[in-house]
């Protein structure tokens, strides 16, 4: 079964084939990046403006990638949410038109699923049950797996996602967007013992709470004069404490839900400092630790297609109907 993935929520347009003997076959993205990087941030508007110029020809370039065509393709799937409704309108769109005159099924899919499942990209996988650290600009969970389509929410942050403190740290440092690379990147030249961050909420269950360590970051940046070094020292130390934080809560969620097998997904689970630390965590207390590629942690196609694969029969449709969900819990 040859499944057409497409995603559009957000600043990444973005297509990819997959089979389900084979594998990944194919895919291809275009990121807005550059666009978006002027104003500091997605403009919703010229992302679904973007999304329709780059959508048709990533999907020519993805079936020549893989030498099919479109008769080829049993089942579209594509992101119906969460994400921006005018980005996520144009993926659906152009996913259900396809679907419809190719005669097959269409398999809506959650975002925040496929980041989840992403990790079925790779060649190791984990048994179930397992829990899984979320980790993007949206959104920051603590997951339990009891199987595919099966999960309990743990934990979740209270206010910022850990993604979009990064971006905004790094707006306040005056770097590129999106922050969370731009951090990574500077917090190599830092010392993250120079400024004593918070790490909040440690003792108080398995949810999290950002703002304040963005809050606290604020008054260091107002507080002194940030010259590249002191901006360097500002970003190591916040990514330490972000990532103290964060593991602090999955070793506490582990102990709690009985998991032994750890992935962590979504955007900034691309971030090197959070790998290494969880794959250092996970080696002391003796559980396993899985995570995707680090291209199929931000948004990509790839993880739409394999989760269309993987919930195939209790997702398809056959009513063509365009619509979207800019919020769609999955709890
Ligand atoms: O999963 P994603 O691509 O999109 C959403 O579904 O939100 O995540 C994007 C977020 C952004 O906030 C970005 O700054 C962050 O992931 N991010 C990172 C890194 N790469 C992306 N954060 C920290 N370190 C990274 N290397
Ligand atoms: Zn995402």
């Amino acid at each position: 079964m040859l499944i057409l993935g497409i995603e559009s929520s957000c600043d990444e347009t973005a297509v990819a084939l997959y089979d389900d003997q084979k594998g990944l076959l194919a895919h291809d993205l275009f990121s807005q990046v550059a666009l978006h990087a002027l104003y500091g941030g997605v403009v919703p508007e010229l992302a679904s403006r973007d999304h329709i110029r780059r959508i048709l020809p990533l999907l020519k370039n993805v079936l020549t990638t893989a030498g099919c065509v479109l008769k080829d393709i049993d089942a579209v799937a594509y992101t119906k949410g969460p994400g921006l409704v005018g980005a996520l309108l144009v993926g659906s769109a152009v996913a259900v038109s396809l679907a419809w005159f190719l005669g097959v099924p269409t398999i809506p899919v959650n975002h925040l699923e496929a980041h989840m499942l992403a990790v079925y990209l790779e060649d190791k996988t984990p048994d179930f049950p397992f829990l899984c650290l979320l980790v993007s600009g949206g959104h920051t969970m603590l997951i339990k797996v009891f199987g595919i389509g099966t999960y309990e929410l743990l934990g979740q942050t209270l206010d910022d996602a850990v993604g979009e403190a990064f971006d905004k740290v790094a707006k306040m440092l005056q770097l590129s967007y999106p922050g969370g690379p731009a951090i990574e990147k500077l917090a190599q030249y830092g010392d993250p013992l120079k400024f004593v961050m918070p790490r909040p909420m440690l003792h108080r269950g398995l949810d999290f709470s950002f703002s304040g360590l963005k809050t606290h970051v604020l008054q260091l940046v107002k507080n002194h004069n940030v010259d590249d070094q002191v901006a360097a020292d500002i970003a190591a130390g916040f990514q330490v404490a972000v990532v103290d934080t964060l593991l602090f809560k999955v070793q506490k969620a582990m102990r709690q839900s009985g998991c032994h097998r750890l992935i962590i997904a979504g955007g900034v689970g691309a971030n090197k400092y959070l790998r290494d630390s969880a794959r250092a965590m996970a080696d002391r207390n003796n559980f396993e630790i899985f995570y995707p590629d680090k291209k199929w942690c931000t948004d990509n196609a790839a993880m739409i297609a394999v989760t269309g694969c993987k919930r195939f029969h209790d997702l398809l449709e056959l009513n063509y109907a365009i619509s979207v969900l800019p919020r769609w819990p999955i709890f």
